[in-house]
C-alpha cells in the first residue's frame, strides 16, 4: 500500500470536521440513529470525526475513488461499508440514502505542476463538485443535508437549485475555504 497517495488532513479537512460537529451539536439530529456518507473519504478523518460526536460506525458510508485510499480504510473502519468508486457510480440511489452527505472535494484548478486526483477538480476546480451536486440530491432522505467544502480559488461551480448556506470560512494562503450545507 502507497500511503503517501493518500491524502493527508490539512486546514480543508479540520475546517470541515469543525463545522460538522458544530453542526451535529446545535441541530436535533439523532447521531446514533443517522445514516453518513463520507464522499471521497482519503485518511477517514471526516468519518473519525463523526464516530467521535457519537455517529454509529454502521451507519458510515466511505468513498473514494483511490485504491490505495480503500484498502488503508478496510482496515480502518472494519464496522463501516468503504467502496471503491468514482463518486455514486457504485452506489445505488434506490437503496442507498443518507441524512448527511460530507465531501471535501478536489477543488483547486488543474495546473502544469499539480493534477492530482486529492486536490484538482478538472479545469476551472469545480468539475468533480458539480459532477457530485448533479448526483448527491438523489441519495438525501427526507430533510437530509449535504456539507461541501469550495475555495475561493474553485471557478465556475454549479450550485443547481440546491438551497445554501455558509456554515464555515476561513481564509488560508491565498485562498479563502468555505463549508455549505445544502438541501434541497
Ligand atoms: C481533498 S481530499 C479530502 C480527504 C478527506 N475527506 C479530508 O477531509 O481530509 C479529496 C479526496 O477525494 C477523493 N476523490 C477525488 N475524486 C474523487 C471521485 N471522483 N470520487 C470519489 N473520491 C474522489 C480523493 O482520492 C481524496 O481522497
Amino acid at each position: 500500500m502507497n500511503q503517501s497517495e493518500i491524502y493527508q488532513p490539512a486546514e480543508d479537512s479540520f475546517l470541515l470536521a469543525e463545522c460538522v460537529k458544530y453542526f451535529l451539536e446545535s441541530s436535533k439530529i439523532n447521531k446514533k440513529e443517522i445514516k453518513v456518507l463520507d464522499m471521497g473519504s482519503g485518511s477517514g478523518i471526516q468519518s473519525t470525526n463523526l464516530i467521535n460526536q457519537d455517529v454509529s460506525e454502521r451507519n458510515i458510508v466511505l468513498v473514494d475513488i483511490n485504491p490505495d485510499t480503500i484498502s488503508f480504510l478496510k482496515k480502518k473502519f472494519t464496522n463501516s461499508k468503504i467502496i471503491l468508486s468514482n463518486l455514486f457510480e457504485k452506489l445505488n440511489s434506490e437503496k442507498n440514502k443518507f441524512d448527511l452527505i460530507l465531501f471535501n472535494p478536489p477543488y483547486l484548478p488543474e495546473n502544469k505542476f499539480d493534477k492530482g486526483l486529492d486536490t484538482t477538480g478538472g479545469k476551472n476546480g469545480s468539475e468533480v463538485i458539480n459532477n457530485f451536486l448533479v448526483q448527491a440530491k438523489k441519495y438525501l432522505s427526507k430533510n437530509g443535508k449535504i456539507i461541501v467544502l469550495t475555495s475561493s480559488l474553485t471557478k465556475k461551480i454549479n450550485w443547481q437549485d440546491y438551497k445554501k448556506k455558509c456554515i464555515g470560512k476561513k481564509r488560508i494562503f491565498f485562498e479563502i475555504l468555505y463549508v455549505w450545507e445544502l438541501e434541497v
